[in-house]
């Protein structure tokens, strides 16, 4: 077992800082900043995100002087900077002067200069703007001691519909298909009579019901124009990337995402970067169950964690207080701010960082949360919580670079997303890919499981369950990898609307992937979809493999499948489709393959898991019985492990321990025996030495 090198080896501790913007404030007011960082255990503030216009108000017209007065600053308190290339907010001049650098909506229409991300993805000359930003950066600060990473841009997302981007989307196509035949096959183009004859008829598609005319008939382009603005995105990064890691070697670069950004495929995005950083905006408090909102973003940790092998990530923005942009700026119970700090950890973060350091005063963003707000000083509870969750930071540093080991994979696709929302049918609405995914994942997270989120490309070697719901696209080869994973021992699990379509969103002959059929031994025949107020039953078989009684609630979708191999396990209980398989398993080479053929009440996916974590001997993270509401999650390094207990709800509870006597609070150094109570939002750390 493996524990990864810190960020920076010239920070081996947790990074705890934010998006700081001394730009927006006068002089007098950094030294006040850099006493309040001190006071709240922070130590590494990110710098420049939008400040082009303020490090060149004129073309080639310079004013770095700020810049080096801070970066002197934090070097003085031995603080770190994460340098951002200022270049998701080009300045008025650059739009005004070259109008082509300006992004180009899904009308076709040219956006006005403003707002931020604005910008054209292939304009060359917002290329070479922005190459050449980052090379004065580059040459100005790469051996400035304060300097431990480069930010690059700020949450790459929507693409760019200008002449210049469709050229590239042509030569994209050329590139991937060599003549027009390919794609017309490929694209299924006899529909509707869309075949092309030349490249340049092809033109990026619109959006069903988006009001705007174009086109949105053929799945295939709409998937290649996402696959193709996620490419120009990663060029858009390396053409700034690439300077900054020639120039200065050492340091890594990364640029922070938001996991809902829908044009971003973390798959690609992950890899392009040396350390995967993320900003996490959860909403609690908003009348639904807390721990149902954090199940939802320990899923996003664990993909991001996942996504990069293990490798520890960064939690770049989170907001110590509210978001401005949500509905309803809810305040943060006091202990969430913490909780959700070491949440992140839990799941494999070594740094917390917030947006932002100080509230502005004008701007859309003046009532954001920050760690200093407009009263300027140290005296809200939010500081204090920063400053405690900075203290407790500090205790944790042997942490650092330790990861999760999971037995358990669950497949989350972008591109599988993708096809499934183009696809008209079998419902309209309620598809649900994420939220299903989440599904199956809170069986694991509330019985104290570590789970891997991971695209169809990984490895699955390692893992003893892998679960793949609505699996509906796959790319070539990866029926064969799934196939080969439970001939060699593996379980599987998958759903309805899984295996049905290729890359290009074409149906595979016979229905269903003709191996993935094999592995699963069943044959699907039509599927049919239920009012939103409609349900069916499934009702278990006696004697099934997992030991499973009674029934359960079945909505939204029920595939009529039937078994070649397999065996039922469950059946439907109403209907013309009643006493037809709703759940099978087949023996598959040494392993097995489950199809759950409707889509259920969360009840059966806990009751069905259980049995399945018990068959498997698959390792909880905790003996104990957890609460709802409750998680633990691990860290290790193969000799020392961190477990995380996490109380999601509002209330003091209690764990019972069993085989676990002997617990060291990483915090308190105390040990504990016999029970545990967390507090209402409450987290504790316990060091659990192997040896
Ligand atoms: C994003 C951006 C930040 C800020 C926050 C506000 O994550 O990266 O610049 O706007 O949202 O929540
Ligand atoms: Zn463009």
């Amino acid at each position: 077992m493996k524990r990864y090198p810190p960020i920076s080896l010239k920070a081996p501790y947790f990074l705890h800082g934010a998006d700081y913007n001394p730009d927006q404030w006068s002089s007098e007011v950094w030294d006040k900043d850099i006493e309040l960082m001190k006071e709240c255990h922070c130590n590494t503030m990110t710098l420049g995100i939008f400040s082009w216009a303020q490090l060149e108000p004129r073309e080639g017209q310079y004013t770095f002087e700020w810049l080096d007065t801070i970066m002197d600053k934090l070097a003085e308190r031995g603080y770190h900077a994460i340098l951002a290339t200022p270049t998701a907010a080009q300045p008025a001049w650059m739009s005004k002067k070259y109008p082509d650098v300006l992004r180009t909506g899904e009308d076709r229409r040219r956006c006005l200069h403003g707002n931020r991300l604005n910008h054209c993805l292939s304009s060359p000359i917002y290329r070479t703007k922005c190459a050449g930003m980052a090379e004065i950066l580059a040459h100005r600060y790469g051996q400035h001691p304060a300097l431990i990473l480069w930010h690059v841009s700020n949450e790459y997302n929507n693409p760019c519909y200008c002449a210049n981007c469709q050229n590239a989307f042509r030569e994209w196509l050329k590139a991937r298909y060599q003549n027009i035949e390919a794609l017309n096959a490929k694209w299924w183009t006899a529909f509707w009579g869309h075949s092309y004859s030349e490249w340049d008829e092809i033109e990026a598609p619109g959006q069903y019901g988006s009001g705007h005319p174009g086109e949105w008939s053929i799945q295939g382009l709409s998937l290649d124009w996402k696959r193709f603005s996620m490419d120009q995105i990663i060029d858009c990064y390396s053409n700034e990337a690439n300077v900054l890691k020639r120039i200065t070697p050492g340091i890594p670069v990364t640029t922070n995402t938001y996991t809902a950004f829908y044009y971003i495929d973390p798959r690609k995005l992950v890899h392009a970067v040396d350390v995967v950083s993320w900003d996490c905006y959860p909403q609690y408090h908003d009348r639904s169950n807390d721990w149902l909102i954090a199940v939802e973003f320990s899923w996003i940790h664990d993909l991001y964690r996942a996504y990069k092998g293990g490798k520890p990530f960064m939690l770049m923005e989170s907001t110590p207080s509210s978001a401005n942009w949500m509905n309803v700026m809810k305040l943060k119970r006091p202990g969430v701010h913490k909780l959700t700090s070491l949440q992140a950890i839990a799941h494999g973060a070594d740094t917390v960082q917030y947006f932002q350091w100080r509230q502005g005063r004008g701007g859309h963003e003046q009532y954001h949360g920050a760690v200093v707000s407009h009263t300027g000083d140290a005296h809200t509870r939010v500081f204090k919580d920063v400053q405690e969750t900075g203290a407790t930071l500090k205790k944790l540093d042997p942490i650092i670079g330790t990861t999760t080991v999971s037995e358990v994979a669950i497949i989350y696709d972008r591109e599988t997303h993708w096809a499934l929302d183009n696809t008209r049918g079998p419902r309209r609405e309620k598809k649900n890919y994420i939220e299903t995914n989440q599904q199956h994942y809170q069986s694991f997270w509330k019985h104290g499981l570590s789970v891997d989120i991971i695209h169809m490309d990984a490895d699955f070697s390692g893992y003893k369950l892998l679960i793949a719901p609505m699996l509906y696209l796959l790319r070539p080869g990866v029926a064969e990898r799934i196939c080969q994973f439970v001939r060699r021992g593996g379980t599987f699990v998958t759903s309805y609307l899984s295996g049905k379509v290729d890359e290009c969103s074409l149906v595979f002959e016979g229905g269903m992937h003709q191996a993935l059929q094999a592995c699963l031994g069943i044959w699907a025949e039509e599927i049919d979809a239920l009012y939103d107020d409609e349900t069916n039953r499934i009702r278990m078989c006696e004697e099934n493999e997992l030991g499973l009684h009674g029934e359960y609630e079945a909505h939204t979708f029920c595939d009529l499948i039937h078994v070649n191999d397999a065996t039922a396990m469950a059946v439907y209980k109403h209907d013309f489709y009643s006493s037809q398989p709703a759940l099978t398993v087949n023996r598959y080479g040494k392993g097995s393959a489950y199809y759950m053929a409707a889509r259920t009440e969360q009840l059966f996916l806990d009751d069905f898991y259980q049995s399945l974590i018990r068959n498997l001997k698959i390792g909880r993270n905790i003996h104990a019985h957890l609460p709802e509401g409750v998680t633990a999650q691990r860290r290790t390094d193969g000799e020392r492990s961190y477990l995380f207990l996490l109380n999601f709800t509002a209330k003091e509870q209690t764990i019972e321990l069993g085989k676990e006597n002997g617990l060291v609070d990483v915090c308190s150094g105390e040990t504990r025996k016999g029970h545990i109570d967390i507090p209402a939002y409450g987290a504790h750390i316990y060091l659990i030495d192997s040896n």
